[in-house]
């Protein structure tokens, strides 16, 4: 007897567990055959314009033929050795050509392969620091709101939500104080903390916290929270995990405060959205913390793919391209449009906030609850996806996030689409 083949769909069906789904209720995966630009083609041929950057890692567009060119020859070159004992150019001129980009005091740099780890790094890295120098300071300050990944230390980082949930017995404590929308607020309660005498790092979501649904502070308030951590001691990590690589209008959201953090954690858009790819980056002050004759003193971590050069490759790539004169236009003309359509809409009853920092712009419903559950945000996602529009509202908050290489027509299809909704919503 002949067997009917399976589908596509219906082996997805058969084998995959999806991320930060419920597998229940989910309807099936949509098949994606093609990436070209902006947009994402499936099975069918009907095209969806990828105004979220595929979860804000793509830069240039998909299947960007440059990056394809530069990896397929580093592939035939040096897929992958061992990081320890072993260097290779890829990896090296990465860091030369990102330390021109960064705050100058960033002088070491240290590679895993998402921002999770770029993260865990971070977090490790600032204990370990105390630890080296004879003290015990093991607590972190964080933002509420604040979201910096999936593993345990990043997790407790993080602030407790349905996400980390079901693992809050395990979590470490950590504080979280308010979100400095209320500056003085997030002040006094930096310095109470930091009072305790504890705290080994204050790490933050720098101008932007993503998965909190976009939530934005200022340059300045920023500047001030770090300039106390300087005067107190306590080391400072920007999670540039989101924000970094021209997101928020800058190469950096830090390139936009005046003060230098101890550690930046990047990912995402470190390699155009090409290959899993991250960076903690730290200044020689911390690394030199970790020298010594005793092998205990040395940070004792490591990935398996640490250091990848096909990886490296994509991100030099990337990198070259986002130093364009024309991408960096795309960059303010992105910022600019964002700017008159939210003026535009500004005055729509359905909205409750709307806000904008560089490429970014986020729309906050009214409407329903707000968090990952929320109801509305489904009704949403499956509306702009059924008008070719792939957003993936957070909660009820509506945002546009894309890569720079958007075209006009493109960009004011995915307004029109949200313009229309707002006015259905009203
Ligand atoms: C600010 C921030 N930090 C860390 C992470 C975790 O990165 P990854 O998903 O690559 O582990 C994310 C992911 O969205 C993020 O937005």
């Amino acid at each position: 007897m002949k067997t009917k083949k399976m589908s596509l769909v219906e082996k997805d069906q058969k084998y995959i567990w999806h991320p930060f789904t419920q597998m229940k209720t989910a309807g099936p995966a949509l098949p994606i055959v093609k990436g070209e630009g902006t947009l994402l083609i499936d099975d069918k041929g009907k095209a969806y314009i990828d105004a979220i950057s595929s979860w804000w890692v793509n830069l240039h567009g998909h299947s960007h033929p440059y990056i394809a060119e530069k990896v397929y020859k580093q592939m035939r070159k040096l897929e992958h050795v061992v990081f320890a004992g072993f260097t290779h150019s890829p990896a090296v001129e990465l860091c030369e050509k990102l330390s021109k980009h960064l705050p100058a005091n960033q002088a070491k740099f240290f590679f895993s392969g998402d921002g999770s780890s770029a993260v865990e790094i971070a977090l490790k890295m600032s204990v370990q620091y105390w630890k080296n120098k004879g003290e015990n300071k093991t607590r972190f300050v964080a933002l509420d709101g604040a979201y910096h990944g999936e593993t345990f230390g990043a997790m407790s980082a993080g602030a407790r939500s349905i996400f980390s949930a079901p693992f809050s017995d395990l979590l470490f404590e950590s504080t979280h104080i308010p979100f400095p929308k209320d500056e003085q607020a997030a002040i006094k309660s930096l310095k109470t903390e930091i009072a305790k005498g504890d705290v080994a790092a204050f790490i933050f979501e720098p101008l932007v916290q993503g998965a909190a649904g976009m939530r934005m502070y200022k340059p300045k308030t920023l500047n001030k929270l770090m300039q106390i951590c300087k005067e107190e001691g306590v080391l400072c990590i920007a999670d540039e995990v989101m924000t970094g690589f021209g997101r928020t209008g800058t190469t950096f959201a830090v390139n936009q405060v005046e003060g230098e953090p101890d550690f930046i954690c990047m990912s995402k858009g470190l390699s155009g959205g090409t290959l899993p790819l991250s960076l903690t980056t730290c200044t020689q002050a911390i690394y030199n913390a970790f020298l010594g004759d005793d092998i205990q003193k040395a940070f004792l971590h490591g990935h398996s793919f640490t250091g990848n050069p096909i990886g490296c490759t994509a991100a030099i790539a990337s990198l070259i391209l986002l130093e364009k004169k024309e991408c960096q236009a795309a960059i303010k003309n992105i910022a600019k449009s964002h700017e008159t359509f939210a003026n535009n809409i500004k005055s729509f009853e359905g909205i409750k906030d709307i806000r904008q920092t560089g490429t970014i712009l986020a729309i906050e419903l009214k409407a329903d609850s707000s968090g990952y559950a929320s109801k509305i945000r489904q009704q949403l996602y499956q509306d702009f996806l059924d008008q070719g529009v792939l957003l993936r509202p957070l909660g009820n908050v509506i945002y546009i996030l894309p890569p720079y290489c958007i075209k006009e027509k493109e960009l004011k299809k995915v307004y029109e689409v949200i313009k229309n909704k707002l006015m259905s919503l009203a």
